[in-house]
């Protein structure tokens, strides 16, 4: 059963961050590599506006339980990306309306066309609403991933306290997807069987189009491609498994290796997170020690 919009506009609204101190980072600033990402995820989350505009062409604008998720949905990803935001401010770096503003030139001719394409798929898909609520559910699960990953990875506290209460929200907008996404495949194949091939031959992780493909392979690659970032994963492509008529698709495991593919051929390597590295230079140092006699001496002295 779909999650009902009243329960979902009581939990909701802007996100707090009066509390967070942004200027904290000028003394403490974030690594480039999680800069990098963060300016990703910023760019990502204001065009959410965008794609609510796509949506609002196809015939769900008559549901009003759905024009009001849209609205209430549309709202928590903009002050996400607001808060984002602040912290490349902190760092001197652009944020908000000139980042945006060069994104929509980037992205100009697609953006002129989408809502044309969005009416067509809209009113000439009759399973449509099935693919955009997995599409959805799939999208809100990999954002919680990577905010979970990217708060492990940067170890900073602030960040840490701000990417926890992005997260909380973006677990909802996952449920509310995923539950509406269930209702709408379970029991019907032609639903399953439309909503499968759309996704296997059309989806890439969140950005792709949006923001130049360097840039959402570069976030994909670097969170997800070593340390617990696949473990991360694979509990997503357990909850895409477990959707009516999707099992085995396999498509952000896919999505990483060509991610991480396009940015080593792009800029030669793709820089391992600091917390991974120290992660395995332990298991090194682990490995490394002898093992032999260990019943006659302590395992853990040295034998020189
Ligand atoms: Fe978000
Ligand atoms: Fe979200």
């Amino acid at each position: 059963m779909a999650i009902s919009i009243k329960k979902f506009e009581e939990q909701g609204g802007r996100i707090k961050t009066d509390d967070i101190d942004f200027e904290s980072f000028r003394s403490a600033p974030l690594s480039k590599d999680v800069l990098r990402c963060i300016a990703y995820m910023h760019d990502i989350e204001y065009q959410t506006v965008l794609y609510t505009r796509e949506m609002l062409v196809t015939p769900g604008w008559k549901d009003p339980q759905f024009t009001a998720f849209l609205t209430l949905w549309n709202y928590e990803e903009y002050w996400h990306g607001n808060a984002l935001g602040r912290i490349l401010e902190a760092h001197d770096e652009p944020a908000h309306d000139p980042r945006l503003k060069a994104m929509r030139v980037f992205n100009k001719r697609y953006l002129f066309w989408s809502p044309a394409m969005f009416w067509a798929l809209g009113h000439g898909v009759r399973q449509f609403p099935a693919l955009h609520m997995t599409w959805g559910a799939i999208n809100e699960w990999t954002a919680n991933a990577a905010y979970n990953r990217l708060a492990a990875i940067a170890d900073n506290p602030v960040l840490s306290e701000l990417l926890g209460r992005i997260m909380r929200q973006e677990g909802r907008h996952a449920a509310y997807y995923a539950s509406y996404a269930r209702d709408l495949l379970d029991g019907d194949r032609k639903a399953q069987k439309v909503t499968s091939w759309f996704l296997r031959h059309q989806w890439a992780p969140v950005g792709n189009g949006d923001v130049p493909k360097i840039e959402t392979a570069f976030a994909t690659a670097y969170l997800f491609g070593s340390g617990n970032g696949s473990e991360l994963i694979d509990r997503v492509e357990d909850r895409i498994d477990a959707l009516p008529g999707l099992r085995g698709l396999n498509l952000v495991r896919s999505a990483i290796l060509e991610s991480r593919d396009l940015v080593v051929a792009q800029e030669g390597s793709l820089p391992v997170p600091v917390s991974v590295a120290a992660a395995e230079q332990r298991a090194h140092d682990l490995t490394a020690e002898p093992v032999g006699g260990a019943t006659e001496e302590p395992a853990h002295q040295p034998s020189y």
